[in-house]
This record gives structure tokens, C-alpha cells and sequence, in this order.
């Protein structure tokens, strides 16, 4: 049974790929917290990946880094396919788990982990980082504070040519554009206008993963957004937010953005040289939303106020729709391979 630790929340990582990389500094920085033990399915590698990081323990066995009294909290870096089975697995062996985006697979899986969580009485989030992110969150207070008038559109994107092979291109393992890329459009979106009400979205799709698409949401009261993600092709990677009064930009790569440019108040702003907002990100970028989860969790609380178990669940139906008409009516893509 987890402990409030008075050094912080004590981590294991499951995964030892790219993201684990840059994610476990970030863990380490974020005080109070620590890592203490990393689980992967090679020995070696694994231990390999617990010398360079400077981690007590690794192991190939999940269950032996389940058992540990010293670990309060995983955080799960593994293909989408395994997201939400390793999470219930961590929530029944009664950890918090911070869960790599997207936190499932479709929204009925997300579910079954939410409600693992509230079973075993557990904290359970998304690691949608972007939402923590000090630029994006003041950007958020400056629209919520009228700097744009009423919001009223959101445009983004991220796509780019990713090198082939590996769990991005693969079903099995969950690959999807959308799932993958699209959700950083997408939950800003949703963020900054409310939930999309329609859906419409069209792309293509290669060995049964969607690999491109472009997608408006519907956000009522003739509000929109127009998202387009892609691991085939560049999809211009920022992202903009426009209102009745002003737009804001954020430049390449939006989602993971310091500076955004602020078109507002005066028409020499507006049109010529608008205001430069920066905001500089902390470690690789996690370390907000990391000091945030380790205090949700030390204060007892079950998810995040910023990025809760609701929004999580409401994007992903979002996405669901997304894919759910992308491979039904979307064009077969032509293999980068
Ligand atoms: N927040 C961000 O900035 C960011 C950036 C990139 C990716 N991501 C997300 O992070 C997650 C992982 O992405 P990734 O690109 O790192 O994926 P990946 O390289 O395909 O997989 C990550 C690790 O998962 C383990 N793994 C692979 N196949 C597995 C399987 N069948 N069962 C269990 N474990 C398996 C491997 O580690 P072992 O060899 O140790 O088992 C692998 O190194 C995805 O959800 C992705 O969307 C987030």
C-alpha cells in the first residue's frame, strides 16, 4: 500500500524506449519525487537503462516491481496496445498511475482503467503535458481573460514523414495518427473552445492504422477547429487560436511550445508586431506536470483538476469518432517503406 513518503512520491517507469529517455530526468528533477525502479521486457536492456539513469532496481518480471513497497506511483511509456493493461495491472496492485498519451486505446478502455483507479482507490492521469506547460497554461488565464474577445476558431497541426517501422505503424501494437499526433490538436481544442459536439474527418490509412488525417470539430454556436496530423507528411506543426478581438499564434512545434505571439489590443499589435509571450520549459518539457501529479497525489487526490478523468474520456470519444470515420471512408495510404 503506497505511503505519503515525506521525500515525495517514489516512481517505477514500465518501457525503456525514447520517451522513457527523456521522461526519467524530468521524474528526477521534479522534486520532492525520486525513481526508484524501472521495469522492460529484456533484462539487460533494462538494467542497461537503471545504470544510466541512476536507478536502484530493475527487472524484466513486472509483478517484482509491482510488489515493492518502495514504489508509490508508475508511470506507463509502453505502445498504446499496453497502456491500459499494464495500468489496471499497477492499479490492482494498488499504484498511481500517470499513463503515456493517449491513456488508452479507445474510450471504453480508458474507462475500465478510471475505473481500476476508483476501485482501488488510486490516482490515475494522461500525461498531457501540454497542459502543464507554463506557456500554455498562461495562454489559457489570457483567453479565459478576454485578450481575444470570445474564442472562436482553433487551428493546429503535427504531422510529419516519421522513419518507418516500429509501434507507430503497427495495429497490433495501437499505432494511429490520431491517437498519436492528433491528440495534441485535438485536447487544445477541446481546451480552449469546450467540447466538440460533431465530428467530421477525413485521411488515410495503411495495414489497418491511420497514417494521415484532417479533422473539423464542431464546438457549437458556430465555433470550430481544423486539426490534420500525419506520420506520412508535414502538417504545418503550429498551432493558432483566434477570437473576436485578436488571434494568438504558437509556433512550431505548438504542443511543446515557450514563446507564442500575441495578435491583440492595440492595431499596431494586431496586425504588425504583436506581443511576444515566453514562458521557458523546465527540463525536457514534463516537469510541471509532473510536480503537479506528485502533489495531487501527496494532497490524496484521485485525478487532476487541469486534466481529469472526464476530459480525458471526452477527448478520446472525440478521437474514437475521428478514427471511426477515417477507416470507414478514408483512402488507402501509399507505403513509406
Ligand atoms: N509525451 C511525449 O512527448 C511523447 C513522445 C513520444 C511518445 N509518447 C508516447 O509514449 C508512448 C510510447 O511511445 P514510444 O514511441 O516510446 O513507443 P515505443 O518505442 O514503440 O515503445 C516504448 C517501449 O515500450 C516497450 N514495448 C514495446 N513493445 C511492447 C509490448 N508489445 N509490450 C510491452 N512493452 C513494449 C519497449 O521497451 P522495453 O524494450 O523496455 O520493453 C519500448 O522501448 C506512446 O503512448 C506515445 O504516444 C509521448
Amino acid at each position: 500500500m503506497p505511503t505519503a513518503d515525506p521525500s515525495g512520491v517514489r516512481w517505477a517507469v514500465l518501457g525503456t524506449g525514447r520517451i522513457s529517455e527523456s521522461f526519467v530526468p524530468d521524474l528526477q528533477q521534479a522534486e520532492p519525487g525520486s525513481v526508484v525502479s524501472v521495469w522492460g521486457r529484456t533484462a539487460d536492456k533494462t538494467a542497461a537503462f537503471a545504470e544510466r539513469h541512476g536507478l536502484a532496481h530493475s527487472s524484466a518480471e513486472l509483478d517484482e516491481v509491482l510488489a515493492r513497497d518502495d514504489v508509490d506511483a508508475v508511470y506507463v511509456a509502453t505502445p498504446v496496445a499496453t497502456h491500459a493493461p499494464l495500468a489496471i495491472r499497477a492499479l490492482e496492485a494498488g499504484k498511481h498511475v500517470l499513463v503515456e498519451k493517449p491513456f488508452a486505446f479507445s474510450t471504453e478502455e480508458g474507462r475500465t482503467v478510471f475505473e481500476a483507479a476508483r476501485r482501488n482507490d488510486r490516482f490515475a492521469m494522461e500525461a498531457m503535458w501540454m497542459k502543464f506547460n507554463p506557456l500554455h497554461v498562461e495562454l489559457r488565464e489570457r483567453v479565459l481573460a478576454g485578450l481575444i474577445g470570445e474564442p472562436r476558431s482553433v487551428r493546429g497541426g503535427f504531422g510529419m514523414p516519421f522513419p518507418a517501422g516500429g509501434s507507430r505503424w503497427s495495429a497490433e501494437l495501437g499505432g494511429s495518427t490520431v491517437l498519436d499526433q492528433g491528440i495534441y490538436p485535438i485536447t487544445l481544442a477541446d481546451w480552449m473552445l469546450g467540447p466538440a459536439q460533431a465530428v467530421t474527418a477525413t485521411g488515410s490509412v495503411l495495414d489497418g492504422v491511420d497514417v494521415s488525417a484532417q479533422i473539423s470539430l464542431d464546438h457549437g454556436d458556430g465555433r470550430g477547429s481544423q486539426s490534420a496530423c500525419s506520420v506520412l507528411e508535414f502538417c504545418d506543426p503550429s498551432a493558432a487560436i483566434s477570437g473576436t478581438a485578436g488571434w494568438i499564434e504558437i509556433p512550431a512545434m505548438f504542443w511543446a511550445g515557450d514563446t507564442a505571439e500575441l495578435h491583440a489590443g492595440s492595431p499596431e499589435a494586431l496586425f504588425r508586431t504583436p506581443d511576444r509571450l515566453v514562458r521557458e520549459r523546465e527540463g525536457n518539457g514534463y516537469v510541471p506536470m509532473i510536480r503537479a501529479v506528485n502533489g495531487a497525489i501527496a494532497e490524496g487526490l484521485r485525478e487532476h483538476p487541469s486534466h481529469d478523468a472526464a476530459a480525458t474520456l471526452r477527448i478520446a470519444g472525440t478521437m474514437d469518432e475521428v478514427r471511426s470515420q477515417i477507416h470507414s471512408r478514408g483512402v488507402p495510404a501509399r507505403s513509406p517503406r
